[in-house]
């Protein structure tokens, strides 16, 4: 390997701008095929695949022995010659004149053959380099850009939020509980109450982070930690919130269309219903939801919660994703501020998928009166005592305000068209999986 100075170390993302040179790449071999005289190796590194051929004389004897003998999944640096090759994805391919093998891997368990989910789920550590997870994490890590990108044009401070909490945000029923020092703590569900305190220091704030639910049921769209992005902003009402939600879809989709193409490619996700993806999105209040579902065949008694199975009908009847606003304030939180013109009413908003992916957003406006939020905390028998620091924001310069939470992993599944929402985190954790 002398002639390793003068040749550039380079990436097959951007291995198109060193044709007919030699170049050096390192990465990990992800499939492999010979004929008597030629090695094909399909090389990874990450940032793409690209075909590397070593012919017999090109290299010497004994490493074209050791590239037959390689195992899928081995380490190694090679040096070739970049060559065009029009039927090549990356439109290149590398032809060989020498490699070193970093380690041999033997036996690496995932073969191109089909493997059931579960084996899969047990291997994520390992599975996070075939293509499928390739194409679905590098779109999320697209979705995560673009909510930082988006909400600091809009003005929005990222304030990040604790993770451990002496009080629950979303309800009692899926608290996470742990000792904190002979006392109690619970992992976060929301940054939300923390966001509001945020947005009367900052005037428009955000968090971005875990957050946790010790959801007991086995769906498609529940994980136990899932990542969400929360803007909370002073003096902005639900018009205005719908609008900022809606313009934060709009940049996402728009963003992973940009910039994701080949990874929605990869997973044969059709890019039609996402470029039909415009503001404004349709509005529908609660009740006009239930019409709706009952005309579907799909009844709800009213006052009753939208399901999953609901919300999938619904988002079902629109091209694009819906907004639900006015569910019934008794089926939401304690901190929701109630409709002045409809009192059993809140003010909020659940933005629902179409494709059948349902709730990606859920917001409201907040009550910022003391009065009124003391006796809806009653009402749904909350303790005032870990949340006295809430109630102090309503009494240093309450302001009308409010705030939505986006859940990335509910985005990231509709945006890649996949079924399940382990496949859009990294390593998920459900009921029945903490491992790896
Ligand atoms: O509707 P949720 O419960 O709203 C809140 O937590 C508010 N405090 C947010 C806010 O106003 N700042 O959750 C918001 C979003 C849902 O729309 C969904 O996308 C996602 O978080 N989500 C989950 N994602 C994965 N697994 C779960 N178990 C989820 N629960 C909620
Ligand atoms: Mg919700």
């Amino acid at each position: 390997m002398n002639q390793a100075s003068a040749t550039p170390t380079v990436s097959i993302e951007n291995i198109g701008t060193f044709p007919d040179q030699r170049v050096r790449l390192r990465g990990w071999l992800y499939q492999k095929r010979s004929s008597g005289k030629l090695h094909f190796l399909q090389l990874r590194d990450g940032t793409g695949i690209i075909q590397c051929v070593a012919g017999h004389g090109d290299v010497s004897d004994a490493l074209f022995e050791e590239l037959a003998a390689l195992g899928q999944e081995s380490s190694l640096e090679v040096h070739g010659i970049v060559r065009a090759d029009p039927r090549a994805r990356s439109g290149f391919e590398l032809h060989l004149s020498d490699a070193r093998i970093l380690q041999n891997a033997e036996d690496y368990p995932i073969t191109p053959k089909e493997h059931g989910v579960a084996f899969l789920l047990d291997h994520r550590h390992l599975w996070l380099r075939s293509r499928r997870p390739y194409a679905i994490l590098r779109i999320r890590a697209e979705v995560e850009r673009t909510c930082h990108a988006f909400l600091e044009s809009r003005g929005f401070l990222r304030l990040d939020a604790p993770v451990l909490t002496p009080a629950a945000c979303e309800g009692t029923t899926t608290l996470f509980e742990t000792e904190y020092f002979g006392g109690r703590a619970y992992l976060t569900q929301s940054g939300q109450l923390y966001s509001e305190a945020g947005c009367q220091a900052f005037g428009r704030v955000y968090c971005f982070g875990p957050t946790f639910r010790a959801e007991k049921s086995k769906t498609r769209r529940h994980l136990t930690e899932f990542w969400m992005v929360e803007p909370e902003a002073a003096f902005l009402d639900l018009d205005g919130n719908i609008e900022l939600a809606e313009a934060l879809i709009c940049a996402i989709v728009e963003q992973v269309l940009e910039h994701r193409r080949d990874e929605l490619e990869i997973l044969e996700r059709d890019p039609a219903p996402l470029e039909g993806v415009r503001a404004p999105f349709p509005r529908i209040s609660y009740g006009q939801a239930l019409a709706l579902l009952e005309r579907e065949g799909q009844p709800v008694k009213p006052g009753d919660d939208l399901g999953g199975d609901e919300e999938t009908v619904l988002a079902g009847l629109f091209d694009r994703p819906v907004v639900v606003h006015g569910y019934p304030s008794r089926l939401k939180p304690f901190y929701m501020k109630r409709d002045p013109e409809n009192p059993s009413l809140a003010l909020n908003m659940d933005i629902l998928a179409p494709e059948g992916y349902g709730e990606i957003v859920g917001g409201s406006v907040r009550e910022e009166n003391l009065d009124a939020l003391d006796a809806q905390m009653a009402e749904q028998g909350i303790d005032p005592g870990p949340l006295e620091w809430y109630r102090d924001l309503r009494r240093f310069g309450a302001v009308p305000h409010a705030g939505f939470g986006l859940g990335l992993e509910r985005t990231v599944t509709w945006i890649s068209g996949v079924h399940h929402l382990r496949e859009a985190i990294p390593f998920p954790r459900l009921m029945g999986r903490l491992y790896p």
